[in-house]
């Protein structure tokens, strides 16, 4: 039996309705260290409502088979829970179902597209594949504010290649500096990637302006999607990306699947990058033929239960509406910049209170290391994410070498936030300042 919404369709979002919602996530009814657990790390992975664990499970329970490989019944089934959890994958994110590759998370997806690209760049799958191929001369964008999983895969690129790095500073906010991105985006530049939401900042970046940049000298755009998707509406084809990446474990669905989002036209011509089973049409002991994408670009056994499981989060979100989720956790990323600021010594990074940003605010405690102050959090039962949040050069940049970081998500409530903020201002005090 599937487990029922605890939220009808469309209800607003406040903190009546979303402790009405909490009843879907067994895991937020624990508590940690003989306290009520205060969940603020959704920015590194979130929590499962019941409707999604069930989906995974009932895949097991019900149609457990191979995708694309055996003509049995459960082999159907099989085949057709995962094609479909595609469909749905592809219209929560405006794109045509041929866009969307099932990837192990977005590391996976953009990992995905710089071994595609350096495929095309040794000359794979030429003549087609070679608006792809990079080489000395060709430069790539990014920014200041990315990912660790959106700059070392194009730093590894740029190695085999021999193309250049360039990266668009931020100005003293965080916000990314469009005066130097218009200096740095020229004919040289072969690709444009960067993240849509910072992780630490919790900046929404200019995606137009950087799309109108990038089309002025055509280059590719790439998006990191990691911290939009699970919390925005987001339409791909709108934004005019080229390629996009986002994981499931961030918007309430498991571990192990991720998607990445590319052009139809592109998808065909690029090269592949996981090579094996269930991508070909064709092999001899010399060659193979593949297949078209997006299944040229899954190659062995799939992530099936999870990718279902996926489709189920999506639907979750969708019966929420992704409007509403982006203005309930607008409140929340406010009363925590708000109230962070207010405390001595301590200080928000990123865009001040009252400007656009996400639910998320890491933030710096004058005198106290970020394990301390995760630590002191967790003893009151409160998870926050603490370290360079895999953007080391982020911080340098900010001076740091680390900071915490509380992020929220569609269970968090007020009180949460006020807890937390409540234990935040006892932490300078603790270590006796
Ligand atoms: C902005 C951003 N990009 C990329 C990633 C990488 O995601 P994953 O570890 O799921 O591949 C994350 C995860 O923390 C992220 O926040």
């Amino acid at each position: 039996m599937t487990h029922p919404y605890a939220l009808a369709s469309g209800t607003v979002l406040n903190d009546q309705t979303v402790q009405q919602l909490r009843e879907d996530f067994p895991l937020l009814n624990t508590e940690v260290n003989g306290k009520r657990l205060v969940y603020l790390d959704s920015g590194a992975t979130s929590q499962n409502p019941y409707q999604v664990i069930q989906s995974e499970q009932s895949f097991y329970q019900q149609a457990n088979s191979a995708v694309h490989r055996g003509a049995h019944t459960l082999a159907v089934e099989s085949t057709e829970l995962f094609e479909q959890a595609r469909m749905v994958v592809a219209g929560f994110v405006g794109a045509q179902e041929n866009e969307i590759v099932w990837t192990a998370n977005a590391t996976e997806a953009l990992n995905l597209i710089t071994y595609s690209f350096a495929n095309a760049s040794s000359g794979i799958g030429a003549p087609a594949s070679q608006p792809f191929a990079l080489s000395e001369g060709d430069e790539i964008v990014l920014t200041e504010q990315e990912h660790h999983a959106n700059l070392i895969p194009w730093q590894i690129l740029a190695q085999k290649t021999g193309a250049t790095l360039r990266w668009i500073p931020l100005n003293a906010d965080g916000t990314l500096n469009l005066e130097e991105a218009e200096r740095l985006i020229t004919e040289r530049t072969k690709v444009l990637s960067f993240t849509h939401v910072s992780n630490v900042l919790g900046c929404i970046n200019p995606v137009d302006t950087l799309v109108s940049l990038a089309r002025q000298v055509g280059a590719f755009v790439v998006l990191d999607a990691c911290q939009s998707v699970p919390h925005m509406p987001v339409n791909f084809h709108e934004l005019d990306v080229d390629f996009a990446a986002f994981s499931g474990h961030k918007m309430l669905a498991p571990t192990g699947i991720g998607v990445l989002y590319a052009k139809a036209e592109l998808l065909a011509n690029m090269p592949p990058f996981l090579t094996g089973g269930s991508m070909i049409t064709k092999v001899t002991m010399t060659e193979a033929k593949f297949m078209e994408a997006p299944t040229k670009f899954e190659a062995g056994t799939q992530k099936i239960s999870q990718a279902i499981a996926l489709a189920e989060a999506v639907r979750y979100l969708q019966n929420i509406g992704m409007d509403q989720v982006y203005a309930w956790e607008h409140e929340l990323g406010q009363r925590l910049v708000h109230g962070i600021n207010n405390l001595d010594g301590v200080r928000s990074l990123g865009p001040e209170a009252g400007q656009t940003r996400a639910g998320l605010v890491a933030f710096d405690v004058e005198g106290v290391h970020p394990h301390d102050v995760g630590q002191l959090l967790d003893m009151q039962g409160i998870a926050v994410r603490v370290g360079h949040h895999c953007a080391q050069p982020l911080h340098r940049a900010l001076g740091l070498t680390a900071s915490t970081r509380a992020s929220s998500y569609i269970y968090n409530t007020t009180e949460e936030i006020d807890i937390f903020l409540e234990e935040l201002a006892q932490v300078r005090s603790y270590f006796g300042y």
